[in-house]
């Protein structure tokens, strides 16, 4: 199990799952799910863009669901499984997940697909 004491005094708390490892936050309540995977998780498969739950780059899957981890407070994920691209492994759906997430990096997809 991961503690996460933020910098700030910590205003909640929330223990989740992230890729099947417990995490207890501790922190702001506003704090975006996004900068725990990434800052304090170093789980940096998940990408930062515009940040008002518009371009999908931050998308994680919280019990399953496309969620934008940009606009979720890590606070309200109380027993919560969240799931990363890192946490998809090395199968068929992760690396096409991997790929199209790589597109969005500018790397032609097409390329891959015709491979395959
Ligand atoms: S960063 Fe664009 S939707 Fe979250």
């Amino acid at each position: 199990m991961r503690l996460l004491s933020l910098i700030f005094p910590p205003d909640s708390m929330a223990k989740f799952h992230v890729n099947g490892e417990q995490v207890d936050f501790r922190g702001a309540s506003d704090t975006p799910l996004l900068w725990v995977i990434r800052d304090h998780l170093a789980l940096t498969g998940t990408k930062y863009g515009c940040g008002m739950a518009q371009c999908g780059a931050c998308t994680v899957h919280v019990n399953g669901e496309p969620t934008r981890s940009c606009v979720t407070p890590a606070a309200s994920l109380e027993g919560k499984h969240v799931l990363t691209i890192e946490g998809i492994g090395p199968t068929t759906q992760g690396m096409i997940t991997y790929l199209i997430l790589e597109d969005q990096r500018r790397v032609d997809i097409l390329d891959v697909l015709w491979l395959g």
